[in-house]
């Protein structure tokens, strides 16, 4: 795991996203999940004449990254905003059209590994979870007031936690005595409920859930992918680096479309199919080896890229 002194990680398949996205020599980027900068640096430094707005709904995130870039002057704008405002935060900037948007879901190392913000079972904090200030929902409610089968449905499905029944459970249970405030707390139930040898993943699996509940995170991804594909420019692309089978089949679902074929490759466009998008990678590209022992954050990442057809 290489982590540098400012506790983000280096990106994750930082030399494939610049070379999928290496798309012209001029215009606009937008880095949908900007972070601590390691993607939009990158892209920066490749293309000359790029030029990027970076987005992140943390504005530690963006505080961050507006230290990290500023040695790019114009050539880096950053704002804070949840992505599922690209569309207006793109027109709003007078940008559009755009030649990319790229999107690297979830949380930043720093994020995690901060206590106070309460993302990992690995440290003791408040139950917290919120990515930025414009969520409102905390783990903490989540926790402590939703009913025991909406517990069982995040943790199933957000989660894929096979045990989420016995879960659900035990937390409703350990809550009607005292109310859950720490992730310490919670992880506690979560390994009692589950029992060895399969504590730490399940840990990690109802940490996951409740975040992605509380961040609403698959809810701004669908809004986020269309609003993407509206604003880009004929032959710009869109790439998204996912962590987790959901977001991923969320993805390859809307470069797709759904119920139709993808237009084969070689054949002139069909403009009444519907398709706006077409598959760059169709069966997605994955980190090499090398890097996955470098930096354990790139073991479940798969990056999807696809096309903006002409109109
Ligand atoms: C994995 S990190 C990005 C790391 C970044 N690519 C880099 O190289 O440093 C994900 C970032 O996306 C942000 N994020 C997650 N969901 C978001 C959303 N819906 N809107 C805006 N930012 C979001 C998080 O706050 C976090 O900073």
């Amino acid at each position: 795991m290489r982590i540098d002194e400012t506790g983000f990680h280096e990106p994750v398949m930082g030399s494939e996203v610049v070379s999928f996205l290496n798309v012209a020599s001029d215009g606009w980027w937008v880095d949908a999940t900007v972070g601590g900068g390691g993607h939009s640096e990158s892209l920066l430094r490749a293309l000359p004449q790029a030029r990027i707005l970076g987005l992140d709904r943390d504005s530690a995130a963006i505080d961050f990254s507006k230290r990290r870039l500023s040695t790019f002057g114009e050539r880096a704008r950053l704002v804070v905003s949840p992505f599922a405002r690209l569309g207006e935060v793109i027109v709003g900037n007078g940008i559009d059209p755009v030649q990319a948007v790229l999107f690297d879901l979830g949380v930043s190392s720093r994020q995690i590994d901060d206590p106070e913000r309460g993302f990992s079972y690995r440290h003791e904090g408040p139950l917290d979870m919120r990515m930025g200030p414009d969520t409102e929902l905390s783990a903490e409610e989540v926790v402590n007031t939703f009913e025991e089968r909406e517990l069982l449905r995040i943790f199933r499905d957000y989660g894929e936690e096979r045990r989420a029944r016995d879960v659900a459970r035990d937390i409703c249970i350990a809550r009607a005595e005292a109310p859950i405030r720490t992730t310490a707390r919670l992880a506690d139930i979560v390994a009692k409920a589950v029992r060895p040898p399969h504590t730490t993943k399940s840990q990690a699996r109802i940490f996951q859930a409740i975040r992605i509940e509380v961040n609403g995170e698959l809810d701004q991804l669908s809004a986020s992918l269309e609003a993407a594909t509206d604003h880009l420019t004929p032959g710009g692309r869109l790439a998204v680096l996912t962590y987790h089978s959901l977001e991923d089949r969320m993805v390859k679902q809307a470069m797709r479309g759904t119920g139709r074929e993808r237009p084969p490759p070689d054949l002139p466009v069909d403009v009444d199919s519907g398709h706006r998008l077409v598959e760059v990678n169709p069966r997605g590209s994955t980190p090499s080896a090398v890097e996955i022992e470098r930096n354990s954050r790139a073991r479940s990442a798969r990056l999807r890229v696809a096309e903006r057809l002409p109109e």
